[in-house]
């Protein structure tokens, strides 16, 4: 399967990059962090964008700013399965919200809206303004799946690890990847 997995400035960002660890794995991913993005990457792991290139040499890191990208075109971006924005802040709900690209994940984005291709925004902020709800409910009736970044507890979490399986693997079930990152309810 093809993804492409953008990480933003949210915080939050261990969640991306676990879905990098585990869709690189098996899968063709294209990653996209913004500005902040690696702001907060730097902030909560220590690392950059260019630490994850060297880390994931078989994924292909492109920048934000290229909005030449081939990701920026419909008939490119319609070959992928999902694009998966973990974990997606606020600002970057609001531009794809309203049709705004001033980067080149937001032009993704509208073209997985246009194109009809899966789009997973996995929002990290709390608590939510009635501004962050509207661009929620406005992704949603575009057709985006919004996910808010909170674990459950039934599967008797023991370490932070397991809560963010559990975040990354119910993603991983929307975007149609088996996994096996959690125990199911009753399994
Ligand atoms: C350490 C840190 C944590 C942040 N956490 C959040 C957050 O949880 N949610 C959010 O929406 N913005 C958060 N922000 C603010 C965003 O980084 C900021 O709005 C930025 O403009 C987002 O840009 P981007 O969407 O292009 O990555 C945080 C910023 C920093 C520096």
């Amino acid at each position: 399967m093809r993804f492409v997995l953008c990480i933003t400035g949210a915080s939050g960002v261990i969640y991306g990059y676990r879905t990098l660890e585990v869709l690189s794995k098996e899968h063709e991913v294209h990653l996209i962090v913004s500005e902040s993005g690696n702001t907060v990457l730097k902030e909560e792991m220590g690392i950059t964008s260019e630490d994850l290139k060297r880390s994931f040499p078989k994924v292909a890191v492109h920048n934000p700013k290229d909005m030449t990208s081939p990701l920026a075109s419909g008939s490119r971006l319609r070959s992928f399965d999902s694009v998966l924005v973990i974990p997606c802040s606020t600002s970057t709900l609001g531009n794809i919200a309203n049709g705004i690209n001033q980067n080149l994940i937001h032009r993704v984005c509208e073209v997985a809206l246009k194109e009809r291709v899966r789009l997973i925004l996995l929002i990290r902020e709390m608590p939510y303004s009635k501004v962050h709800i509207e661009n929620m409910l406005k992704v949603t009736e575009a057709g985006a799946i919004v996910v808010p970044a909170s674990p459950g507890f039934y599967h008797r979490p023991k370490k932070m690890e397991d809560l963010i399986d559990f975040v990354v693997g119910k993603v991983l079930d929307l975007a149609g990847v088996p996994h096996s990152l959690f125990r199911r309810w009753r399994e």
